[in-house]
């Protein structure tokens, strides 16, 4: 692998993933994750810049050997991006327990896993980028995607923390969403998977100063939460931010 800095992008396979992996292969070498793992190096065929590597995210304990091995062959990694995701659209009555378990692997618990055993390295060098790719359907709960939006919603939330435990050291830790981007999991997408490229480009080139913790999409900073402060949670006590219902 040459000198340029290593980049970790999951899910690069499709849709989003395959357009980052070829725009961020210009500047650096992509270990490009997925489980058609064929399809990459036929896309990538003759780019010395990305580097194939299966990772079936539903398998915790394959993820976690497949990462040891990465990071032992290669190194630290501190650019990552967590872009891998299962959409599933289920009515409640009707979703498996299986469904759930898939959806929290792929969509919450392995971004957690990568962030788990990267960070060691970002902590030693004292710098790091990473983006969880999430989506709007945990702030909009639209009937019918329970366990998409509840599983973004623990990626958005385990992201949030994490960016709070790394707040001492220049390690960014970001949420982005891509748009309604045309991909195998959005076939009728309006928009092209380019159409992130520019906000990733912004989150990996963050300077010391910059965000952490925060929820990028197509340029906007997107509020992830309610302006509570001053309510007292731990003394129970509220404010006129919440409404009194009694
Ligand atoms: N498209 C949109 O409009 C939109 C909107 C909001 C958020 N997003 C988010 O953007 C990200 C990319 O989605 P996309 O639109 O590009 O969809 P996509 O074309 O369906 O791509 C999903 C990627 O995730 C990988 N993946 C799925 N299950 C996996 C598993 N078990 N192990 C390893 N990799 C797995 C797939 O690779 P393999 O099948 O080869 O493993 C594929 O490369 C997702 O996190 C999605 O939630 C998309």
């Amino acid at each position: 692998m040459s000198a340029r800095p290593k980049l970790l992008l999951t899910g690069a396979s499709s849709g989003v993933g395959h357009s980052l992996a070829k725009h961020l292969s210009a500047r650096f070498d992509v270990i490009a994750g997925a489980r058609r793992v064929d399809r990459i190096r036929e896309a990538f065929a003759g780019n010395a810049h990305v580097h194939p590597c299966f990772l079936d995210l539903t398998d915790l304990p394959g993820t976690e050997s497949a990462l040891d091995r990465i990071l032992a062959e290669r190194g630290p990694i501190l650019h990552v991006i967590n872009n891998a995701g299962i959409f599933l659209k289920q009515g409640i009555e009707a979703l498996t327990s299986e469904q759930w378990a898939n959806c929290l692997n792929v969509n919450a618990l392995s971004p957690w896993l990568v962030l788990k055993k990267v960070l060691p390295g970002m902590r030693e060098c004292g710098f790091g980028r990473v983006i969880n790719i999430t989506s709007g359907a945990p702030l909009n709960c639209s009937p019918g995607f329970a366990a998409y939006s509840a599983t973004k919603a623990a990626l958005n939330a385990m992201t949030v923390t994490a960016a709070k435990e790394c707040a001492a050291q220049d390690i960014k830790i970001n949420l982005m969403s891509p748009g309604p981007v045309h991909s195998e999991m959005a076939p009728t997408g309006p928009m092209e998977p380019e159409v992130c490229h520019p906000t990733v480009d912004y989150l990996l080139s963050l300077g010391t100063d910059g965000p952490t913790g925060r929820f990028f999409w197509l340029g906007y900073e997107v509020p992830l939460f309610p302006d509570l402060a001053g309510v007292n949670w731990l003394e129970g006590k509220g404010n006129e931010k919440l409404r009194k219902v009694l």
